[in-house]
């Protein structure tokens, strides 16, 4: 089939390249020049595990292709992706104005029948939008889906490959066939292909991140009552998701959530919500702890060093939203970092692939950057961990310590056994556990 995936980013990549993979002759389309460019030389502009190999090989086997000429490659494409960002706007509300832009060009660009798959993250309501958009511009025949994409960063080749299930919105029995025949590869051991109208395959996906996110929340202020309440929060996260009506994932207390989805999409669907005069006010809630806890590491550390924090430096582990990414969109860090450098303190951290992000978008020189995770520990006031990458979960703690100026350790990720911080000789401050003084 020949598909078309306009937006090169996270999810459109992902999608171009899994289904290149599977045989497809695909144009992966965006207007970011530099993106394109680097694609084009089999260099991928973002890190996700697998996504090189996979890209490289399709662009050699001549599967897939990159182009900056966006209404060519929708007419070249039977089945057209919408995978462009929808960022929040001011009021919260997902804009739409990338969705609708591309429209605009499959609208000018209707040289036959069409499928047309939005695969961005979009309000009840858009595929109307989408389809509106497209008719000013033509009369031609083609079919809006929605077809949410509920891929996790650092894990999106294998989630994209081996769904739990594939929801697609119709509105037409034309486009059925054609999201059959696309996905038929990838949903050959039963998961499901689950087709349904095209509002609720819209309010499916922010459905699913709301509720992951209340979950994280949920653990969050229970994480706070286990301080005071000397329990363990990652006792009462074994104890209770353990019950298989609960399960076990999305139950970890840390220094918050963040990254290019739950919060912007608990935002929109609250602002879908007061646009309906629909009480969402348990998502109302859910934000306002997650910013919270966003703050609760620069609270911990003011509270052990006072508020001002001139002449102290400190080292930051992690500052990608989650392990495996690159990706700084909302993330924890960002808010830990910006707190301390305004407290007056100066910072050294490490990732292990977000650095240029970090320099480019985030931070830019006003901290340091270090080339591994003890470089960044040298002369240090304390270590504060905020993202949990492997490789920071099992340091020698010898190197550690001598490497800090003293061994205090503030871990927003709950990595480490405070009997065993406590048998090593730190100073450690967890998330609702036991702190060692
Ligand atoms: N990142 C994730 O983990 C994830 C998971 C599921 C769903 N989503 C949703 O998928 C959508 C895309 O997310 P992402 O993380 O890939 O975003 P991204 O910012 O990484 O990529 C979006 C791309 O779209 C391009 N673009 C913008 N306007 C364009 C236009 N008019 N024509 C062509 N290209 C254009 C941008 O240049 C950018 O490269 C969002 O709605 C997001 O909520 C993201």
């Amino acid at each position: 089939m020949n598909v078309t995936v306009v937006g090169s980013g996270y999810v459109g990549l992902v999608v171009g390249a899994c289904l290149a993979e599977t045989g497809n002759q695909v144009a992966c389309a965006d207007i970011d020049e530099r993106k394109i460019g680097m694609l084009n030389e089999g260099k991928s502009p973002i890190y996700e595990p697998g996504l090189d190999r996979l890209l490289q090989r399709n662009l050699a086997e001549g599967r897939i292709r990159f182009t900056t000429d966006v209404a060519d490659a929708v007419r070249e494409g039977q089945v057209v992706f919408i995978a462009v960002g929808t960022p929040p706007d001011e009021d919260g509300s997902a804009d739409l104005q990338h969705v609708l832009a591309v429209a605009r060009v499959i609208g000018q660009n209707l040289v036959d029948e069409k499928v047309v798959i939005t695969k961005s993250t979009v309000p009840v309501g858009t595929a109307s939008k989408v389809r509106e958009e497209i008719e000013k511009h033509t009369d031609g025949t083609f079919h809006v889906c929605s077809n949410p994409e509920f891929l996790k960063e650092g894990a999106a080749i294998d989630d994209f490959m081996r769904p739990d299930r594939v929801v697609c919105g119709i509105e037409s029995e034309g486009a059925r066939p054609v999201l059959e025949e696309l996905y038929e590869p990838f949903v050959r051991s039963g998961n499901p292909l689950i087709f349904m109208d095209i509002a609720s395959a819209e309010l499916t996906k922010y459905a699913a991140n709301a509720m992951l996110a209340t979950r994280i929340s949920f653990m969050n202020q229970i994480a706070a009552l286990c301080e005071a309440a000397g329990a363990d929060v990652t006792m009462v996260r074994r104890g209770v998701g353990s019950d298989p009506r609960i399960g076990a994932s999305f139950l970890y207390a840390g220094a918050g959530y963040g990254g290019s989805c739950f919060p912007k999409d608990v935002r929109a669907l609250i602002q879908t919500g007061e646009e309906m005069d629909v009480d969402l006010s348990i998502l109302k809630e859910v934000h306002e702890t997650n910013e919270r806890q966003k703050k609760v590491l620069g609270r911990k550390i003011r509270t052990r060093f006072g508020e001002d924090l001139s002449g102290k430096s400190f080292a930051v582990w992690g500052l990608a939203f989650k392990p495996e990414t690159d990706d700084m969109r909302e993330a924890a860090s960002v808010t830990v970092i910006e707190e301390l450098l305004a407290a007056g303190a100066t910072v050294t951290a490490h990732d292990p692939v977000a650095e240029e992000v970090a320099r480019e978008w985030y931070l830019g020189d006003r901290i340091e950057y270090a080339q591994d995770e003890y470089a960044a520990l040298s002369g240090a006031d304390a270590l504060v961990v905020v993202t949990e990458w492997l490789q920071y979960r099992r340091p020698s703690w010898e190197r550690v310590k001598a490497a800090l100026e003293a061994p205090i350790i503030f871990d927003g990720r709950n990595l480490y056994d405070p009997a065993r911080m406590r048998r090593h000789g730190f100073e450690y401050y967890p998330i609702g556990r036991e702190q060692v003084r």
